[in-house]
């Protein structure tokens, strides 16, 4: 017999013991897929003062146990705190504090992605001076466009005026979308600022709130080093495309240190693929039309 693996979820923000509706169908598919499942609470474990208490139903296990978590983002710290908490009950998280950095953290992957993802700069955020050592790197990507984001996440969605910069050497309009950024990312803002080189990808339309544009992407998982699947990035656009090869991303997922995260990988214009980043799989959203019960299917098989 196999060994059982839990998937441990958020519990409701409003009812007890019941999954947070935005992953009640990851519940159901994994359950469906042979998998156990565990919840614990998300805002108690990301309090300041209640985060001991987080598991606090969660009973002990009497024998070690694997869990992998699908949730809402976590810093380095918090998932710490959950990594912890759960081995002192006997379950394993399946990925140690330092690989859900690995993937989490941009400045952390590059280690594994440099050849094959955007040229980077990055600096850690304490103040102003930061702004003005990072402006100074990003002096290496001349006249050409840029694109922000923090060590985790972007503000896509004010494209214009905290993501894209179309002339890095443009200071005053570097510093003022590096400004909004943060501005935007207010108390989420995660450790420090990205500036990366912007490639031209294979459009597939503009998005229809936002206006920014839409691109061939992909996002992949991999557990256990084995490719789970490979799913289309956008809801919108039109996807009558047969999926890329994977075996080069496949071989890169080999040398990544992490036992579960995701690959979002993009087409250039002039057809080649990039990376764009990695993610810890436990927190990396699955595309509106990924089939969750195929998800979880695949999934099983890779813990096995
Ligand atoms: N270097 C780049 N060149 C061109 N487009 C990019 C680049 N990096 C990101 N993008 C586009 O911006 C989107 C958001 O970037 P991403 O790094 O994935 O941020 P987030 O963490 O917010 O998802 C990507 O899905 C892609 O469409
Ligand atoms: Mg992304």
């Amino acid at each position: 017999m196999t060994e059982q693996v839990y998937i441990l979820f958020c519990e409701s923000p409003f009812q007890a013991n019941k999954v947070d509706e935005d992953f009640e169908d990851e519940f159901i598919a994994a359950k469906e897929n042979g998998f156990g499942t565990l919840l614990f609470n998300f805002e108690d474990l990301v309090s300041l003062d209640r985060s001991s208490v987080a598991t606090k139903r969660i009973r002990p296990n009497d024998k070690p146990a694997n869990v992998i978590y699908r949730g809402w983002m976590l810093t380095p710290k918090q998932y710490s705190i959950l990594y912890n908490d759960l081995w002192s009950k006997n379950f394993n998280l399946i990925n140690p504090v330092v690989a859900y950095q690995n993937c989490h953290y941009l400045p952390d992957s590059l280690k594994f992605i440099k050849d094959r993802t955007p040229k980077t700069v990055f600096e850690k955020f304490d103040d102003e001076k930061s702004i003005d050592k990072l402006i100074e790197k990003s002096q290496i990507f001349g006249q050409n466009p840029v694109i922000l984001k923090d060590y985790v996440k972007s503000e896509k969605h004010d494209w214009a005026t905290a993501c894209f910069v179309a002339d890095a050497s443009d200071t005053s309009k570097l510093r003022k979308s590096i400004t909004k950024l943060i501005e935007l990312r207010d108390k989420y803002l995660n450790e420090g600022i990205v500036v990366r080189a912007f490639v031209a990808l294979n459009d597939l339309t503009i998005h229809s709130k936002s206006g920014m544009p839409l691109t061939e992407e992909y996002r992949l998982f991999f557990c256990n080093k084995k490719l789970v699947g490979i799913y289309d990035y956008w809801e919108e656009g039109d996807y009558k495309l047969a999926k890329p090869d994977t075996t080069e991303f496949e071989a890169i997922a080999r040398s990544v240190e992490s036992n579960f995260f995701s690959m979002d990988i993009a087409r250039q214009k002039n057809g080649d693929l990039i990376i764009i980043e990695l993610g810890d799989g436990q927190v990396a959203g699955l595309p509106d039309k990924t089939s969750r019960s195929e998800f979880y299917e695949r999934l099983q098989i890779c813990c096995r």
